[in-house]
């Protein structure tokens, strides 16, 4: 079964993901052999590092063999029609993850071949991210306790984790400048199953929260705006001195890449609650998750 959006994610298969991670991060040996055999296709149309690394590294751990596709090489839409692309892939791997610019086409190979397709970034969400995330978040807190507050733009990250965090019980605020707010069919889902506000007022959304988490204002494909949406942004910055205002054991989170001295201070990055290399980290283990829940 693929895995494209934690819209589409029951809470059963987002929790397993979460509490599969953690086991594996735990007992990483137990797991060497899993996937024995089977080739895991990696396919990136956008820039990535971490995606990247730690999805080759966590195939490899279990066995399997990864292999990385650039669309340099294979030219998605350009050089060949997605549902083609998909079709011939799938006669090779037994998983497939991209990460493209159109979530339109992830949907249409997913449509055109019958291995299992992973979402590893979309314009519209970024899944594996938020299993990352929440596994994260449940390394110091019950989920179930938990106000997370993502400032910044309503973006892929951003929807992925306001529904993870409603589909494992945590509360979810946005804080967002007017204009910027996440897509209002995943709010008004998010919404449906939860305790969500989207505010732009940065004091009501940090008060008393116990994460706060942010990314770039600008994302791949949007570079254009750039100068505009730094405009837009600049009183969200998250600093020490905005953690001051929410919980006393509160934790900083960012799915990075990190623009330093835009979304992020310098000070914040390096502060001792600043959780941002341990979610990064957490990128590999919920991965590995990720295909033995596919493969395993
Ligand atoms: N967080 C994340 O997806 O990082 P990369 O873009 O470097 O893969
Ligand atoms: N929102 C960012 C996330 C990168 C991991 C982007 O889409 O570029």
């Amino acid at each position: 079964m693929s895995f494209l959006t934690i819209a589409e994610t029951p809470t059963e298969r987002l929790q397993a993901l979460v509490d599969v991670g953690l086991a594996v991060k735990a007992a990483p040996n137990e797991y060497r052999t899993a996937l024995d055999g089977r080739s895991v296709g990696l396919f990136f149309q956008k820039q990535s590092l971490r995606t990247w690394v730690s999805c080759d590294i966590a195939t490899a751990e279990l066995g399997a063999h990864p292999i990385v596709i650039s669309n340099d090489q294979t030219g998605l839409g350009s050089r060949e029609a997605p549902a083609d692309v998909g079709r011939v892939l799938g006669r090779y791997l037994d998983a497939l993850g991209m990460r493209v610019f159109d979530h339109a086409n992830l949907t249409e190979i997913d449509d055109s071949t019958q291995i299992p397709l992973v979402n590893l970034l979309s314009d519209l969400e970024h899944p594996c991210q938020a299993v990352a995330d929440m596994m994260t978040v449940a390394e110091h807190m019950p989920l179930s306790e938990a106000t997370i507050t993502y400032v910044g733009d309503g973006n892929n990250v951003c929807h992925s984790l306001m529904l993870a965090a409603v589909k494992l019980g945590s509360s979810i605020r946005v804080v967002a400048p007017s204009g910027y707010e996440p897509d209002a069919e995943v709010t008004q889902m998010a919404r449906s199953i939860g305790e969500v506000t989207v505010t732009s007022d940065l004091a009501e959304g940090v008060a008393g929260t116990n994460v706060i988490y942010t990314d770039v204002w600008t994302s791949m494909g949007q570079e254009a705006e750039a100068k505009l949406r730094r405009r837009q942004f600049v009183d969200y910055q998250i600093t020490p001195d905005l953690l001051e205002y929410a919980d006393e054991d509160a934790i900083f989170m960012h799915c990075l890449p990190a623009h330093r001295g835009e979304e992020v201070s310098d000070e914040m990055m390096e502060h001792p609650r600043s959780m941002v290399f341990d979610q990064a980290e957490n990128r590999l283990h919920s991965f590995k998750a990720v295909l033995l829940d596919e493969l395993g």
